[in-house]
């Protein structure tokens, strides 16, 4: 199968690092022209000018907090004015928080977490609506398998999640009629900074918790941003143009594993 994406427009949120970073190299391989979004500025332009490697085409990178009005319409309007048009919308960006319910912690976790990884999703998504339905474009949402699985440590994390998968439903109903798809992947364990930021784990520990973890995964191994990436572009892409509506597990089977493990219960 082909994928071309030389004539299309790409947003991706969080593109910095990570799974982000992963999903913008692979779009720029396929021709995109793209549209880069992070709060840190010297990751952001290392991972455009690695972009502009691929195919020669420069990407936009905008410096902006999606958890503010102000970041969001930065990010709306530079990319609009900047190409034009807009093709693809990837809702990478979230935050991860590691609390539970008896955790000393005040109410600032729960609203940074809602404002950057529902508020932030939801604001950016209505501002780029129209231009999406003017190009018969498409939303890839990236959720997490926590919005399903029941583990100690990922709320409100997961109830992000959760909100971020019915969104989904709830505006590809909505957007069908114009011709807009809109679906979500959903990764499993996946190899970032992310758990570390979250856990306080140093390298050489979350190595460790990934070995060990391993064998928790039905496939036998944690995701890489690769693997995710992959399935966003195929959702993007026209081989899925009767796909919308779906939460797409990329998780190595690790849904199905019911363990409450988390890392930092460890420690
Ligand atoms: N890694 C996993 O195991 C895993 C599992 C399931 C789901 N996910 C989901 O996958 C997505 C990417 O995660 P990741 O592992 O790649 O995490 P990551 O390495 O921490 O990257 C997160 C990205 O989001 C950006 N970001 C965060 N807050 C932002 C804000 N307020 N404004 C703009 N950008 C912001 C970061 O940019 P700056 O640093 O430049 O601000 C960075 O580029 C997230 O939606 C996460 O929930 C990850």
């Amino acid at each position: 199968m082909d994928y071309d994406f030389s004539n299309k427009v790409v947003l991706v949120t969080g593109a910095s690092a990570g799974i982000g970073e992963a999903i913008a190299l692979l779009f720029a391989k396929l021709g995109a022209k793209l549209s880069l979004v992070g709060r840190n500025e010297a990751n952001l332009r290392a991972v455009a000018a690695e972009c502009e490697k691929q195919k020669g085409v420069k990407p936009l990178a905008i410096v902006a907090d999606l958890g503010t009005n102000e970041g969001v319409e930065k990010t709306a309007k530079d990319t609009l004015e900047h190409f034009g048009r807009l093709d693809i919308l990837v809702n990478n960006a979230a935050i991860g928080v590691f609390t539970w319910l008896l955790h000393e912690t005040d109410m600032q976790m729960f609203d940074d977490v809602f404002r950057i990884n529902v508020r932030g999703v939801y604001y950016l998504t209505k501002l780029l609506a129209p231009a999406l339905v003017e190009t018969k474009g498409n939303i890839v949402n990236i959720s997490s398998i926590v919005a399903t699985m029941v583990s100690v440590g990922s709320l409100p994390y997961g109830m992000t999640k959760a909100a971020l998968d019915h969104f989904t439903r709830l505006i590809s109903l909505e957007l069908a009629p114009k011709g807009v798809r809109v679906n979500t992947v959903s990764p499993g364990v996946t190899v970032s900074e992310f758990v570390k930021r979250i856990t306080g784990q140093s390298e050489e520990e979350y190595r460790a918790w990934l070995a060990s973890f391993s064998h928790k995964i039905p496939l036998g191994e944690p995701c890489v941003g690769a693997d995710i990436a992959r399935m966003v572009v195929h959702l993007a892409s026209d081989h899925s143009r009767l796909v919308t509506g779906t939460v797409i597990e990329v998780d190595g089977g690790y849904r199905f594993n019911n363990s409450v493990h988390t890392p930092a219960l460890d420690k």
